[in-house]
């Protein structure tokens, strides 16, 4: 999966690119990551990449011409690595909610572009001209476009087929079957006198599907009863649970 990252302070990706899922992914070259920065395309004296808002008001905007030009330049390259038409995606709070549907539909999109917006974000023109879709994160507001970034790159790169070993398959995901996740337990077998639950030192690996399955449902039905609105159990949860 190639992936273009338009942002001002590209040093923050370090944290996705430098370790972890998504380092290795990059390591492994399962992942390609390139950095763009408006900044670059700076020819004022201050090398300006801020500009005032029409019609007054606090904060700033990006400056429309280093960031088109940064953009467009991670669209060309987009092209010439892969041969593909990439989507560029611009992180705001205004987008498409991220969700595990949405993370799987990135994953499987080709070639990405994304923007990371700083100050008050970017001219509604640029929004139309130079990008495809808007997400979000979540209903909530951050300083800047990084962190949102890094959260749809991995959230999207860990589903690329050999990102993840066999270890921690993107199967056993929470949210991969729309439900909440079961809980997880680890040595030692008593922690303040809670033991771990019988049937996961049983061996007998049916039941213990079965039980994972039902603690994903009732957690579910507890904690996020709108995940189960409209859904009913597939066939191969249906059997487990009769078993
Ligand atoms: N930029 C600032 N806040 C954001 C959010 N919640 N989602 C995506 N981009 C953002």
């Amino acid at each position: 999966m190639w992936i273009g990252v338009v942002s001002l302070f590209p040093e923050m990706f370090d944290a996705l690119t430098q370790q972890g899922v998504v380092g290795r992914a990059v390591e492994k070259q399962r992942i390609s990551l390139e950095f763009w920065n408006p900044r670059d395309y700076a020819t004022d004296r201050h090398r300006s990449v801020d500009d005032r808002p029409y019609g007054g008001g606090p904060g700033m905007l990006m400056k429309v011409d280093t960031l088109r030009h940064a953009i467009r330049d991670a669209r060309e390259r987009a092209h010439q690595a892969t041969g593909l038409v990439p989507t560029v995606i611009y992180l705001s709070p205004q987008g498409r909610k991220l969700d595990q549907k949405g993370a799987q539909a990135l994953a499987a999109a080709g070639p990405l572009v994304v923007v990371a917006g700083r100050y008050e974000g970017i001219d509604e023109r640029v929004v139309e001209s130079d990008i495809d879709e808007e997400w979000s994160i979540g209903d909530y507001v951050l300083s800047g476009g990084e962190l949102p970034a890094m959260v749809l790159i991995d959230a999207a790169a860990r589903l690329v087929p050999g990102v993840l070993g066999h270890q921690d398959s993107a199967i056993e995901d929470s949210f991969n079957d729309g439900l909440l996740d079961c809980p997880h337990y680890t040595r030692p077998e008593v922690i303040d006198g809670k033991r771990v639950p019988d049937v996961l030192l049983s061996g007998n690996h049916a039941a213990i599907k079965r039980w994972r399955l039902k603690q994903s449902l009732g957690r579910t039905w507890q904690r996020r009863p709108d995940l189960l609105k409209g859904r009913t159990l597939d066939t191969e949860q249906q059997r487990l649970l009769n078993e």
